[in-house]
């Protein structure tokens, strides 16, 4: 199993899965979400929208996982996500570990390899890039080390040296070495 960590746009990663850092309706927003629809067409919102028709009907939970085509991504799928909007009064944290360990399992089940995250809740949903890399990194870590996930390679996409640099930090105090284990 390798963990990869890159600065860049994730939506020129040519893996198996694209994660995207949705809300729960599913129908597109800003930053990685805004991005995912505006670079992999409407083919993308067809799929959501074709969900929330469907088992979908009240949205995405925070923490769950479900995919849809990757459109005209350099990918085959993208596994949308709701991530936890940060709170100072409560330990909302479960929930973004479940929002990786979740996206794993149904790449797995898709058959994907490959899978590159963003650092999801750290826009819009304010959490510190600190708290959420940890976070990320252990949830990460521990879904692969089970043996039961298929994913060969997960790449941390981020955006900025900032979110890179906090990341590679986390990384380096998780043991996870290099740019890959
Ligand atoms: N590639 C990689 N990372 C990106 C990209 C991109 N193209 N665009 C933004 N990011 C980074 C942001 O800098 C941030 O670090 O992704 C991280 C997550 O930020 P958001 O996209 O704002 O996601 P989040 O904080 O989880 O908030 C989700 O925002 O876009 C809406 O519809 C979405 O309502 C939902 C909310």
């Amino acid at each position: 199993m390798r963990i990869e960590l890159v600065e860049g746009d994730i939506t020129e990663q040519q893996v198996d899965v694209v994660v995207n850092a949705a809300n729960s309706s599913l129908l597109g927003g800003g930053g990685v979400d805004g991005a995912i629809h505006r670079r992999g067409g409407p083919e993308i919102l067809t799929e959501c929208r074709a969900l929330r028709a469907g088992h979908y009907g009240k949205g995405l939970k925070t923490g769950e996982a479900v995919a849809t085509t990757a459109g005209r991504l350099p990918a085959r799928w993208v596994v949308h996500t709701v991530g936890p909007v940060w709170s100072g009064d409560e330990d909302r944290s479960a929930l973004l570990a479940a929002c990786h360990r979740n996206c794993l399992h149904v790449a797995a089940d898709l058959g994907a390899h490959t899978v590159a995250f963003p650092a999801i809740s750290t826009g819009i949903y304010r959490w510190p890039v600190e708290s959420a890399a940890e976070i990320a990194l252990e949830a990460v870590l521990s879904t692969l080390s089970t043996g039961s996930c298929s994913v060969e390679l997960v790449r941390f996409v981020l955006f900025g040296t900032a979110a890179y640099d906090v990341f590679r930090e986390q990384a380096d105090a998780l043991g996870v070495g290099g740019d890959s284990v």
